[in-house]
């Protein structure tokens, strides 16, 4: 087991990826804290990994409130005992250009998107630190590595994880901390269909289009799980401040 029971915390746990990253985790020994805004179906996740003989309970949080953060990490402490790996993955998208976004709406992505990697930075940080190091991984896209269209704040949240990815590298791996991201391309999550209903678009049509890539297909959630529990694990012991791109090609 490659996860052997490290106690880690995943975001956006009821979604596609967040949901098959903490059956992952879970499925390679680590204790996991599911967390969402949709509470209960954070807690069907816990449920189905304790259903399947592992060890997990759900926390109904907002990723960009810091009290919720703080309550986050706090659980897993009063819960596990520490942290050792945290995944970051919530995350929302708002298909529109500078013209047809509204100021709230920005800042709403930016709070889910950017602002809950910098608070649990804050709290999981010092936890880490004081157990001797740990692994963050925070879910950016290939939009945070390319521009695209109709996407104008998700694209400059995306960004700003891969570097804030990079920079929280550079500042806290002297205590043993690696903070990597993770970028993947089109998977095929809620998130897709999300996408194609702000458009205006046929689901269909643009699941297809979403294939337009050297692999000729779109990832499946276990296919970026597999990369976070590299990420997670100490097999990456040496990777920090990276982007690893999990696309099918895409960016290629
Ligand atoms: N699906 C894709 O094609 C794709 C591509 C690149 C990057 N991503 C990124 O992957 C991550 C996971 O997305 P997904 O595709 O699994 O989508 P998803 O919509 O299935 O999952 C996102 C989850 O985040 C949760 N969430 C939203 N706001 C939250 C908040 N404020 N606090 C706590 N939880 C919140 C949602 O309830 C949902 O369960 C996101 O960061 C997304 O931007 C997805």
């Amino acid at each position: 087991m490659r996860l052997k029971d490290k106690r880690a915390i995943v975001t956006g746990a009821a979604g596609g990826i967040g949901r098959a990253t903490a059956l992952a985790f879970a499925a390679e020994g680590a204790r996991v804290v599911a967390v969402d805004i949709k509470g209960e179906a954070a807690d069907e996740v816990a449920k189905d990994i304790v259903r399947a003989g592992g060890e997990a309970v759900a926390v109904a949080a907002d990723v960009s409130s810091e009290a919720d953060v703080r309550r986050i990490v706090e659980t897993t402490v009063a819960t596990f005992g520490g942290v050792d790996v945290v995944f970051n993955n919530a995350g929302i998208i708002r298909r529109t250009t500078a013209l047809d976004i509204d100021v709230d709406e920005w800042d709403k992505v930016f709070g889910v998107n950017v602002r809950s990697i910098f608070l649990m930075a804050k709290h999981v940080v010092p936890v880490m630190t004081e157990a001797g190091g740990g692994s963050i991984i925070n879910t950016g896209s290939g939009w945070g590595l390319k521009g695209g269209g109709q996407a104008l704040s998700y694209c400059a949240s995306k960004g700003a994880v891969v570097n804030m990815t990079r920079a929280l590298a550079i500042d806290h791996g002297a205590q043993g901390i690696r903070v990597n991201s993770v970028n993947p391309g089109d998977v095929n999550t809620g998130m897709l269909r999300d996408e194609a209903r702000q458009l205006g678009q046929d689901e269909q049509a643009f699941l297809a289009e979403s294939s337009d890539r050297p692999l000729r297909r779109m990832g499946q959630p276990d296919e970026i799980a597999s990369a976070v529990v590299w990420l997670a694990s100490d097999e990456s012991s040496y990777v920090t401040g990276a982007a690893l791109v999990v696309d099918g090609g895409g960016i290629a």
